[in-house]
């Protein structure tokens, strides 16, 4: 007997929802807080049936939102015919019994949302797994739930009298089973990705990292002339897509797209993603894509460093990436307090291609700061030696005399290690302006 970790997140589709939001003092202050919400409803193929919100100091331990509201919930659920209603928090598992019982319908919170839209989108394998892992996760603790509902709607009889504490044994042991396979296999495929990511080091590496729709997909597709799946649907990419960018006047570079950022995106989730975020956890620099249109742009761009905190993706370079500036152009206003609390970021369209040059150079000059420029000398005949310099940097210039070559040329930091090797081998060999042995683990 398989366990089935679909159960209630997998049935959404084509259903009417109520929305609702409590907000604690401090919290959700946008003008709009449940305009996200509506937004991952309608990724998950869920129309909306009516919003409902309330500000309080502190949840209502049994049912989240406070008691007036839950009836006025309830008379909105019932007027509207709602099939379920979505909270815009992270509710408890018994907060969720309790209101479902009040309101006869289904409740599902954010995070149950956010792993049926990952559920449907999910395209590789290694996507499948994460997403299968976060959900049972998710469902382990609420498994009881599950089964004290069945009996309470009578279905009962041989096999589940008694009550169904039996049966939940049985599939809580099988869920606990398969969250260690799949951690397991999971495990095995974040490593074999490490050493993937990590053979490719000898090309500088970009990664793409923001809010979900903040255009991370539409600006590979610019920068590299692809044409990796773009929508206007939250999560449109779940799964990583590397693609070579020619960088003017640099060279070819390798650029990550990756899943999109959420606010409160659930830490088991995030962690089920580990493997897929390896390019942007061994990336050079980071490209920080906000949606600068948008009116909750602070608190989006504060997500994504928090996530990137929660995974421990190291400090890194970043450029802050503002784009859409073309959805601003009648407010061209707007843009000035964003350069003003963000100076260093570089404002573009990925749409029209505004900014796009202004960009290029921030990378090229980023980029720049790790590599060097050394003068080499190397006996004749060492082709070896000449042809690494050619593959690893860029050689400026080369000229030949009767025993050795002198080759000027621009090397990555990282590859400094091993020219220092080669010349430990070959003391023949000498070089100007390599610089000092770093100890902070660059080779
Ligand atoms: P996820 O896959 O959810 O992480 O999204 P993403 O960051 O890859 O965003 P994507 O490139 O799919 O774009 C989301 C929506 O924003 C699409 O409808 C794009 O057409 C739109 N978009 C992207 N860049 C721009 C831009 O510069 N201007 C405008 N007006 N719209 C843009």
């Amino acid at each position: 007997m398989s366990f089935d970790s679909s159960v209630r997140t997998g049935s959404t589709a084509r259903e009417t929802a109520v929305l609702a939001g409590v907000y604690l003092d401090g919290e959700g202050q946008s003008q709009s807080p449940l305009d996200e919400l509506a937004g991952l409803a309608e990724a998950a193929g869920i129309s909306e049936a009516g919003r409902i919100i309330q500000r309080r100091r502190k949840p209502e331990s049994a049912t989240y939102i406070g008691s007036g509201k839950l009836d006025e919930l309830n008379e909105l659920v019932h007027a509207a015919d709602a099939d379920l209603v979505i909270f815009d928090n992270n509710l408890a598992p018994g907060q969720t019994k309790n209101l479902e019982e009040s309101l006869k319908v289904k409740v599902i919170d954010r995070t149950e949302l956010i792993l049926d839209i990952f559920a449907s989108r999910a395209r590789t394998s290694e996507a499948r797994l994460a997403v299968e892992l976060a959900q049972l996760e998710y469902s382990l603790p609420r498994l009881k739930r599950m089964w004290s509902h069945l009996e309470r709607q009578g279905v009962g009889g041989v096999g589940l009298r008694g009550p169904g504490e039996k049966q939940l044994e049985v599939d809580r042991r099988l869920a606990q089973k398969r969250i260690l396979d799949l951690k397991a296999e999971l495990a095995q495929i974040h490593r074999r990705r490490q050493r993937e990511v990590a053979a490719r080091k000898t090309s500088r590496t970009l990664s793409l990292v923001g809010y979900t729709n903040a255009g991370k997909s539409t600006l590979i597709n610019k920068l590299t002339d692809s044409d990796v799946f773009v929508k206007d649907q939250l999560f449109a990419t779940l799964d990583t897509r590397t693609r070579r960018w020619s960088l003017p006047g640099w060279g070819p570079v390798l650029i990550s797209d990756t899943v999109g950022f959420i606010r409160d995106l659930p830490h088991h989730l995030v962690a089920s993603f580990r493997a897929t975020l390896e390019e942007a956890n061994q990336a050079d620099l980071l490209l920080h894509v906000a949606d600068a249109s948008s009116s909750e742009i602070h608190e989006q761009i504060a997500a994504v460093c928090e996530v990137l905190t929660d995974l421990g993706i190291r400090e890194k370079d970043t450029i802050l990436v503002l784009n859409k500036i073309d959805a601003l152009a009648p407010h061209s206003a707007l843009l000035t307090p964003l350069l003003e609390k963000y100076p260093n970021a570089v404002p573009i369209s990925a749409k029209s291609g505004a900014g796009l040059e202004q960009l290029t150079a921030a990378v090229s000059e980023a980029l720049s700061k790790e590599f060097f420029d050394l003068t080499i000398t190397i006996p004749i005949g060492n082709g070896r030696l000449e042809a690494f310099l050619a593959r690893e940097g860029e050689v400026l210039s080369k000229q030949y005399n009767e025993t050795s070559a002198v080759i000027h040329c621009r090397i990555p930091q990282h590859v400094s290690g091993q020219l220092r090797r080669e010349k430990e081998m070959l003391p023949e060999i000498h070089i100007e302006g390599l610089p000092e042995e770093k100890t902070d683990g660059w080779n």
